[in-house]
């Protein structure tokens, strides 16, 4: 199987990679980071794809899409926090500036790279491509607010996932395209919140890939565009 994993410097991405490696996968890591230092070892046995900002992720892969397309994705960038600057607590922090960082990390580079994926697709095209959100994107599930811009860019990344299902279904019914939460995970993304998160609720980036890796594995056609927990469960939008 050939798995490509994108923002595969990160907790739940190089976990991801590891797992994957470890099942015995062709693994193509795609990284805006210059080196695998600290990140993953030489011989780790992923084919790293350094030095490509995520709005680039797609544009990289596209020489390795011609050989031959990847059986599953797993699009694991995003931002919540950086360069010191919080999520919003309240309507008074917002800024546009950090509004448009995070539609750039959450949702325009998936969006990207599902558009350099689409010209390799065909009716007989099998392909399961995961994209990390967030339940904190749900709408409907929106009730503690606050994080006003992670919450927008992942809502609109969500709306993205389900609108391109719609287009693919009928062209591409065997490529399934889903926005799945992952649940709070050990990382640098979630470092900052950890204090207020029971431990049985905070699962080891490891965890993490093995759920996402199971759930890769029972996702179908019919799942395609819609919001999922880890354990495949539905979120509502
Ligand atoms: N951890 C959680 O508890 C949690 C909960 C819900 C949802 N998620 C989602 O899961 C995905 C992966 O999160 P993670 O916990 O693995 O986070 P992470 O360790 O911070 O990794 C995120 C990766 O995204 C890429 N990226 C692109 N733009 C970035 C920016 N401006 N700042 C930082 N990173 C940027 C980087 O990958 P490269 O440098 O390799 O390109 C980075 O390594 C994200 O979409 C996140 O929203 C995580």
């Amino acid at each position: 199987m050939k798995v490509v994993v994108t923002g595969a410097s990160g907790g739940i991405g190089a976990a991801l990679v590891a797992k994957q490696v470890n099942l015995g996968n062709d693994v193509i890591a795609v990284s805006s980071k210059t080196s695998t230092n600290g990140i993953a070892t030489p011989d780790d046995g992923a084919q790293w794809l350094l030095n490509c900002p995520p709005a680039e992720y797609g544009m990289t892969l596209r020489p390795l899409l011609q050989q031959s397309l990847p059986n599953t994705v797993f699009h694991c960038c995003g931002v919540l926090h950086q360069n010191g600057l919080m999520p919003e607590k309240a309507l008074r922090q917002f800024s546009p500036a950090q509004l448009l960082d995070n539609i750039n990390a959450n949702c325009i580079a998936a969006v990207n790279l599902l558009q350099v994926l689409e010209p390799h697709f065909n009716r007989q095209s099998q392909c399961k491509i995961i994209v990390l959100s967030a339940k904190v994107g749900s709408i409907e599930d929106n009730y503690l607010g606050g994080w006003h811009s992670y919450r927008m860019s992942k809502a609109a990344l969500n709306m993205a996932i389900k609108t391109v299902s719609i287009e693919w279904r009928r062209r591409f019914p065997g490529v399934t395209v889903v926005a799945v939460h992952p649940g709070t995970t050990d990382s640098t993304l979630s470092q900052p919140f950890q204090k207020n998160v029971p431990a049985s609720q905070l699962a080891s980036a490891a965890t993490t890939a093995d759920r996402l890796s199971a759930l890769a594995g029972q996702l179908s056609a019919e799942d395609s565009g819609a919001l999922l927990h880890w354990d495949g469960s539905k979120i509502p939008f």
